[in-house]
């Protein structure tokens, strides 16, 4: 039994979690607790959840059921669930029979001492309260997982634009921007720690505002005053919703070479009548107008997108619209995913789940075949090049080669010539994969 307090963190889902995460161990360091790399060797165990599909929330029973092995080894050890599940499922995560002491929602991370005193006498502890001004920004994240090189900084929480299909909007509630100048302060401090990368990370950065004494700053503004830091500083941002992607923002990226010639714009489907069930507000004339406009600023900016197969009444032909989006947008790397209902959502209220298992299997397996064609298409464009490479470190798969990143977010691996972590270097691209770029340092 360990006396000390010691806690464990694992986290599942988005970037936003993984950023939350680092919140809460910042929360847990000030109130006396160490960090532990190995459960078996914490007091408590703590798991950051998400909820985004079926799939997701499967994987944390899972692993919940799990846990239960290692309670049953050490009967003192106390287990938390945080983040989207969390909020979504407080009373079957309390009633589910699992040993659980501790259920917390994402705006609560900041009372967690308190809800770990009522643990600590006996008691079983969840507070899930959303809130509308909790943005975190006087908390200090700590950066336990981090390659020294790049880091999350977190700019706004929540969401409000409530797609059909989606459970942020109740998992993370409103949507609210965080005081600007706690950002830049923090891209400071992490550029003075010798990070070159930050990506400023909501679920829609667009429609960051902050407003104060009257006057709004906009997400461009924020951007820019990041990108001011240091020339030095890579800045990235994500995500994009498309219909709040302005042109004031295309022109601040391509006024500022240190901001990243990549942009995640999620498209999730090529059809104009599912994208009006989805509630995306924008068809996809308007979606191919701002990938031009993107591309005609910046021809080197990299474009990504996240697509959902098999929505509720798919057709096979708003299926091909979705495809042949693809093409025309020609993505350099696209996230995919097969619709899974959620319960609470708009969509599971007011339509059917009707397109089969095994369609929606089909059209995802069509989805992802494409984006390989155009990924590998697009990373083969880009021997012959020389491109800028920010160093992260060694290549997991071979120790005598380093990997990297260009500003258009693909990974780079070349022959370890010393640089360190943090460090551009120009390479000359030799070889490509759909995945990965390779080559060789370049004296130009
Ligand atoms: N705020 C981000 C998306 C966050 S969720 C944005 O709008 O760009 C990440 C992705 O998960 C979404 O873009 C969507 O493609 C996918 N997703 C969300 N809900 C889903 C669901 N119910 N089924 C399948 N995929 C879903
Ligand atoms: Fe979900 Fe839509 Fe909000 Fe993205 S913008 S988090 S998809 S509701
Ligand atoms: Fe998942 Fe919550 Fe992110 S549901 S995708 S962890 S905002």
């Amino acid at each position: 039994m360990s006396v000390e307090k010691t806690f464990y963190i694992e986290t599942y889902g988005c970037q936003m979690n993984f950023s939350d995460s680092e919140i809460v161990a910042s929360v847990l360091h000030k109130s006396g607790y160490e960090q532990s790399a190995d459960p078996s060797k914490a007091s408590l165990v703590l798991v950051n959840t998400c909820s985004i599909r079926d799939k997701a929330e499967q994987r944390i029973w899972k692993r919940l059921r799990e846990l239960q092995a290692l309670r049953r080894r050490n009967q003192v050890l106390q287990i938390g669930v945080i983040g989207c599940m969390a909020e979504r499922l407080k009373d079957e995560l309390l009633e589910s029979g699992f040993h659980v002491d501790l259920v917390v929602g994402p705006d609560a991370y900041r009372i967690l001492p308190a809800l770990l005193q009522e643990v600590d006498a006996g008691q079983k502890a969840a507070n899930i309260e959303l809130s509308a001004e909790e943005t975190y920004d006087d908390i200090q994240p700590v950066r336990y997982n981090s390659n020294g090189v790049s880091a999350f900084i977190s700019i706004m929480r929540g969401c409000e634009n409530f797609c059909s299909y989606c459970v942020v909007p109740f998992t993370r509630g409103k949507e609210r921007s965080r005081d600007p100048e706690t950002i830049v302060n923090e891209a400071k401090r992490l550029f003075e720690m010798g990070y070159r990368e930050v990506t400023l990370l909501g679920q829609n950065v667009n429609s960051y505002n902050w407003v104060h004494e009257k006057k709004s700053i906009l997400f461009h503004d924020l951007l820019e005053k990041v990108a001011w830091v240091n020339p030095l500083l890579r800045v990235r941002f994500t995500t994009s919703h498309p219909k709040d992607l302005s042109d004031e923002l295309i022109k601040t990226m391509a006024r500022n070479s240190n901001i990243c010639r990549a942009v995640h714009l999620a498209v999730q489907s090529g059809s104009n009548r599912i994208l009006g069930l989805m509630n995306r507000k924008y068809t996809r004339e308007w979606y191919l107008d701002r990938v031009a406009a993107i591309r005609e600023a910046m021809p080197d900016c990299t474009l990504s997108t996240d697509i959902i197969a098999g929505f509720c009444s798919e057709t096979e032909e708003d299926h091909l619209f979705t495809l042949d989006l693809m093409n025309l947008a020609a993505f350099d790397s696209a996230f995919m995913f097969r619709y899974s209902e959620r319960s609470g959502t708009v969509a599971a209220k007011k339509y059917s789940d009707d397109v089969p298992g095994e369609v929606k299997a089909r059209r995802l397996s069509e989805i992802i075949a494409l984006q390989q064609k155009l990924s590998g298409k697009s990373n083969r464009s880009d021997i012959g090049k020389v491109l800028e490479v920010l160093v992260e470190g060694k290549s997991k798969r071979s120790p005598d080669f380093l990997m990297g990143r260009t500003s258009g977010n693909k990974v780079v691996v070349f022959p370890d010539n010393g640089h360190q972590a943090g460090t551009y270097v120009n390479v000359k691209i030799t070889g490509s994969t759909p995945a990965t770029l390779k080559g060789v340092e370049s004296n130009q």
